[in-house]
């Protein structure tokens, strides 16, 4: 029987070479992430909004760096590998995260929504791998030559091409472009690692069957990231009408949102059907933010200004349809439901055990069908 090759990062092994990407807000959270790691994947959870969710769940005040630590702390309780997504677009509470993470033993820490430069400042531990993501060679020679002179290298990184679901590093017309796919991005990144001592690259953005994990090992990849696989499944948080969004999306009903898009500014790829992007696109939404997750700069150097908080034209609020999404406060926000290009392919929700089997190429039992 074909079996993939285990995957070790910083001398972490993960059995199954598959990585369930960290997906905010509120998707990925410990239940996903412990049913991954039983399989023998790696299950990440999203740092996004944590303290919000981790709050309303215990009926008591956490903070960024408390709700990291205990989610990871239940990601591991049940043995495998398990560690956090954390964007460098929630700059507010990108350092508490990453301590909280670190303190509470995550086996990784993987980063992306701009470039994590600072990221081995903050946290350099002997347990916890520290991983970027890139979308080009470019961002992980650039990312090598910072973090060198912090003394550290990065132990993988993860290649994300403009197929994957949540905020892309692609132009929204670079995403359908050749020279960006995913196949022709990864060979200069797999050279730039291999200039760096041989990282290992993992490849995520449109990721969806055995084959083609088998595919991207074949072509150098040392493991994969998968999204919209793990949102359809039972573990994962986002509610049951962003389920059911996703089961019932087609083709055509898959966009990159820019402008009315994220207030980051990153295109973001969703279901147009969503409620809170159909507001946006009908302006009936008024701008406020009262979350204050993504964050700019003011004149002052303070983490002050949402753009979503003035303008409903160019931006909307993410963070508010987001977790609306992972069923926080639906009744006063509408959802946002991200995608990856490929979700039009979800067509059931299926247990995070079975999703493992069928990628790890083994026998699937399909669904009963239920009487006509
Ligand atoms: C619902 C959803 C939410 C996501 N949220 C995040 C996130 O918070 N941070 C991040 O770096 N990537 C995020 N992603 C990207 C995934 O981690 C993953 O890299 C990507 O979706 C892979 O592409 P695929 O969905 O085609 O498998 C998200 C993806 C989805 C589908």
């Amino acid at each position: 029987m074909f079996k993939f090759s285990p995957l070790t990062i910083k001398g972490i092994r993960i059995e199954v070479p598959i990585i369930q990407g960290g997906m905010g807000i509120g998707v990925s959270l410990h239940p996903l992430a412990q049913a991954v790691a039983a399989e023998g994947g790696a299950g990440i959870i999203s740092s996004a909004a944590l303290d919000r969710l981790v709050s309303r769940r215990n009926n008591k005040k956490t903070n960024a760096y408390e709700a990291a630590y205990e989610e990871i702390s239940l990601s591991k309780a049940k043995g495998g590998v398990a560690g956090i997504n954390i964007m460098v677009a929630l700059e507010r509470d990108y350092e508490d995260s990453v301590r909280g993470s670190v303190d509470a033993g995550a086996d990784m820490i993987i980063s992306g929504a701009g470039l994590p430069l600072k990221l081995p400042a903050i946290a350099k531990s002997k347990h916890t791998a520290l991983v970027p993501i890139v979308s080009s060679a470019r961002a992980l020679r650039l990312i090598c030559k910072k973090w060198e002179k912090l003394g550290y290298r990065p132990d993988a990184v993860v290649l994300e091409g403009p197929l994957a679901g949540g905020h892309l590093g692609f132009r929204g017309e670079q995403v359908d472009q050749d020279e960006f796919s995913l196949e022709n991005l990864f060979p200069p990144v797999k050279d730039a690692a291999n200039e760096h001592g041989g990282i290992p690259v993992i490849v995520a953005g449109g990721i969806y069957t055995h084959d083609d994990i088998k595919r991207f090992m074949a072509m150098g990849a040392d493991g994969v990231q998968m999204g919209t696989r793990f949102l359809g499944t039972e573990e994962s948080t986002a509610t049951e009408e962003y389920k059911a969004a996703l089961v019932a999306a087609r083709k055509e009903d898959i966009i990159v949102a820019e402008k009315p898009g994220s207030p980051c500014g990153l295109p973001i790829r969703l279901i147009s059907g969503s409620p809170m992007y159909q507001d946006a696109l009908a302006q009936a939404r008024k701008p406020k933010c009262d979350k204050g997750y993504v964050l700019l700069r003011d004149k002052e150097g303070k983490y002050t200004v949402c753009p979503a908080r003035y303008d409903n034209r160019d931006s909307f609020c993410i963070c508010n349809g987001l977790l609306s999404s992972a069923g926080y406060n639906p009744d006063k926000e509408r959802p946002l439901y991200t995608v990856g290009a490929n979700a039009w392919r979800v067509d059931r929700i299926m247990p995070v055990r079975d999703l493992m089997n069928e990628l790890k190429g083994l026998p699937v039992q399909e669904p009963v069908a239920s009487p006509a």
